[in-house]
């Protein structure tokens, strides 16, 4: 192993810079040159592959977005793309390749590490934290801490004027954000995509709770929920109940941004180490995790979208709390 590389893919997470940054260094600490590449998947295509040193990643650990751009690239998805790309690496020598991204991204350099003969590691980032083979994603914490900082200050409004608040979080398919977010916030009601809410049940429990002077509701609902989202929940509520005062408010990419949080910057940079340890070592085309607290090795292939059981006891939990 002699020249590695590095790209970010598909939605941007915090904490995608701090990955770059280990791979980086670590890199370098192993007297590996280390390139950088634009947009992904796209500047793998297109060429925008470039030597990086340990200076190209100063003063980066604390900032969201990432440094090497990112995007979602269709040309990737054809043989023809993939070659082109496959070229292109070739003319820099570069033997082993680190993706950070999602589940989309790894599919990508599955098929790329078995059709051409570049090692591909995958880091797993992504804010919705849905991928099989890692407890936790860099993004995740500080996507929840921005939702739960944002519903606080939602929370203070509500209460203020005695108001119901639909909040709609981020997470594509899964629910997490909203869960953690929800459960975080004192939530009366979380929707999300992996149990099945009945609006009816929602309902006659905020009558219940006009009935005891309990005005203050907020709702956290996962982008993903089959109801529809904020939006159509908020519309059933005001219909069915049009003497509560309800307002709704959809996240959005805030979610996205921002300076990552600790418990981020410290799964980035070790995973970023890992993946670099993990070529020299000939681990190849796996993504890496971690795993009640270990270094946890999925191979690519198996590194797909994961729905994860909800233990029905949070459940019980927010409602109890919420009481
Ligand atoms: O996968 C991350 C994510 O932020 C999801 O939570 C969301 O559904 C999606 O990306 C939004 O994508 P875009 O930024 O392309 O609108």
């Amino acid at each position: 192993l002699n020249n590695i590389a590095v790209l970010t893919s598909g939605g941007d997470a915090p904490g995608m810079n701090a990955a770059v940054r280990a791979v980086v260094r670590t890199g370098i600490y192993h007297q590996l040159n280390v390139y950088g590449i634009m947009y992904g998947y796209r500047g793998m295509l297109k060429n925008e592959i470039f030597p990086m040193e340990s200076k190209s990643v100063a003063n980066i650990i604390q900032r969201g977005g990432t440094i090497l751009k990112t995007a979602r690239c269709r040309e990737f998805y054809e043989y023809e793309g993939r070659k082109m790309a496959y070229e292109n690496l070739k003319k820099h020598n570069i033997d082993g390749l680190v993706v950070i991204g999602g589940d989309g991204s790894f599919n990508g350099a599955q098929k790329f590490s078995q059709e051409f003969d570049i090692p591909c590691i995958g880091l797993p980032g992504t804010i919705d934290k849905d991928i099989a083979g890692t407890d936790s994603t860099i993004g995740f914490d500080t996507a929840v801490n921005t939702a739960v900082e944002a519903i606080d200050k939602i929370r203070d409004t509500a209460d203020a004027h005695d108001r119901l608040f639909v909040i709609e979080v981020m997470g594509r398919d899964a629910g997490y954000i909203a869960l953690h977010s929800g459960i975080s916030t004192g939530a009366e009601h979380i929707l999300m995509p992996e149990r099945k809410t009945e609006v009816n049940d929602i309902i006659e429990e905020l009558q219940a709770n006009e009935r005891r002077r309990k005005l203050v509701n907020l709702i956290v609902v996962a982008e993903g929920d089959e109801t529809g989202g904020a939006q159509e929940v908020g519309r059933i509520i005001k219909e069915r109940c049009p003497q509560l005062d309800t307002r709704v408010s959809i996240l959005g990419h805030i979610q996205r941004g921002g300076a990552p949080t600790c418990t981020d910057r410290i799964l980035a940079s070790r995973l970023g180490y890992a993946a670099v340890d993990a070529l020299l070592e000939g681990i190849h085309n796996v993504m890496i995790g971690v795993v009640n607290d270990r270094i946890h090795y999925t191979p690519l292939d198996k590194a797909v979208k994961a729905k994860q059981e909800i233990d029905p006891e949070w459940f019980k939990i927010v409602k109890i709390l919420a009481s």
